[in-house]
């Protein structure tokens, strides 16, 4: 099986992304002089500060014969150079860390519809999967915010189901907060195996009835769930590259994917950010989880994510105004969903999705209208602020709403 070749056009940090790349399964080779060595290049990299015309002139010969998807590296306020970048290249900011650098090119293969590669240097070989009719490219959400308790399981497991009522498509709960994620003990569904049954297996054998064999239905709503497992002493086992291979699967079986995930930057969670159509931030009105979204917005503007992220803004009745969170996190808040703890917990405990357990309350309406962003995307944002993040932490804990 071959792996993915990528061209490397780099001054600096060429010996590092080099190791990465080669680490990652891909197959990496430098182009030194302007030229491009000769076979055919799947990806390249293409640092836009090389001197004189390089750049140009290496891209210019890349997509001589055909369209490579170029990730073009930037520096700070720096332009793209006249003759650079087509609709399926993307930007980078430097410096880009070698991690970083993989998930943006493992990100690029994904949205091009190419397999990943492998840690073991191999393509995923699921030659059932290669040829199995493909229902179409699933949206995938992720689920995520920096801080634990925020409300992301709660989040997804509801919206999942409203996404599923108000589209009737297939839709996939697909748990990746890896030791620790409880998605089954929220929506009670009949478990079965999860992607840590898989873990000891080669990806030869991760194949299209083995992923299918980790999905259980939640009989009311019809949708799917896939789960990491359940024992938090097999987590380890999982790599980077089942989750992946299990979220491509994912993707290719279901319209919507909608990924609950860890909190924290670890490289698992990091992954399932990287490959997402679209990344829900939950941020609950309070400063400590502004400060933390604050920092993950850096950090996914940096790795030219920041385009994807959309905020949710969890228990949104209690704490800091929307406008003073909009401005603060420099993005328009798209939705927002009330505070009901005694709701939230009897349909928890009972394992029953709010949003089917009492439909009628506020907090199923606002769960629904999170769900919309999905199935009707064209929807507005709850505040319109986009403004650059403004310094805010010396005023914004003075203004809170009273609702
Ligand atoms: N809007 C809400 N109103 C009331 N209670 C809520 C709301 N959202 C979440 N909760 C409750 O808050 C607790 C934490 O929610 P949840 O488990 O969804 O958070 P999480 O971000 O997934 O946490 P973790 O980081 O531990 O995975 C749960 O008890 C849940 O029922
Ligand atoms: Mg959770």
């Amino acid at each position: 099986m071959e792996r993915p070749t990528v061209l490397l056009a780099v001054d600096g940090e060429a010996e590092s992304y080099f190791q990465a790349l080669e680490r990652a399964g891909f197959a990496p080779t430098r182009a030194t002089d302007g030229s491009v060595p000769d076979g055919s290049f799947d990806l390249a990299v293409i640092d836009c500060d090389l001197g004189g015309d390089l750049a140009a002139s290496v891209y210019a010969a890349l997509q001589e014969n055909r369209t490579v998807p170029v990730l073009l590296m930037l520096g700070d306020g720096i332009e793209v150079p006249a003759g650079l970048g087509t609709r399926a290249d993307e930007l980078a900011l430097k410096p880009l860390p070698p991690d970083a650098l993989v998930y943006r090119l493992q990100a690029l293969l994904i949205r091009g519809g190419r397999h990943l590669p492998t840690e073991s240097g191999a393509w995923a070989s699921d030659e059932g999967l290669s040829s199995a009719p493909i229902a179409g490219e699933g949206h995938a959400v992720s689920v995520f915010a920096p801080k634990g308790g925020v409300g992301k399981t709660t989040i997804c497991v509801n919206v999942a189901v409203a996404l599923r009522q108000q589209t009737r498509a297939e839709v996939l709960l697909f748990d990746a907060d890896v030791g620790v994620g409880n998605v089954t003990s929220v929506l009670d569904v009949p478990f079965r195996l999860g992607l840590a049954d898989l873990a000891d297996s080669p990806p030869d054998e991760w194949t299209e009835a083995a992923f299918e064999q980790c999905v259980t239905t939640h009989a009311a709503s019809g949708v799917r769930v896939m789960t990491w497992g359940t024992d938090p002493a097999e987590s380890e086992r999982i790599s980077v590259d089942l989750l992946l291979a299990a979220l491509r699967w994912a993707k290719q079986h279901h319209s919507y994917v909608i990924i609950d995930n860890h909190p924290g930057y670890d490289d698992r969670t990091m992954a399932m950010l990287a490959v997402a159509n679209e990344i829900f931030l939950v941020v609950t009105p309070e400063v400590g989880a502004i400060r933390n979204s604050s920092q993950f917005l850096e950090l996914a503007r940096k790795l030219g994510l920041g385009s994807v992220v959309k905020v949710i803004v969890n228990r949104a009745n209690h704490g800091i105004e929307l406008d003073d969170m909009s401005a603060s996190l420099g993005l328009p808040i798209s939705a927002t969903v009330v505070s009901n703890g005694p709701k939230a917990v009897i349909a928890s405990n009972e394992g029953h999705p709010l949003v089917t357990k009492y439909p009628k309350e506020r907090i199923s309406d606002d769960l629904h209208s999170v769900a919309r962003l999905i199935s009707a995307p064209d929807s507005q944002p709850v505040t319109q602020s986009g403004a650059s993040p403004r310094r805010w932490w010396g005023r914004i804990g003075e203004r809170t709403s009273h609702a």
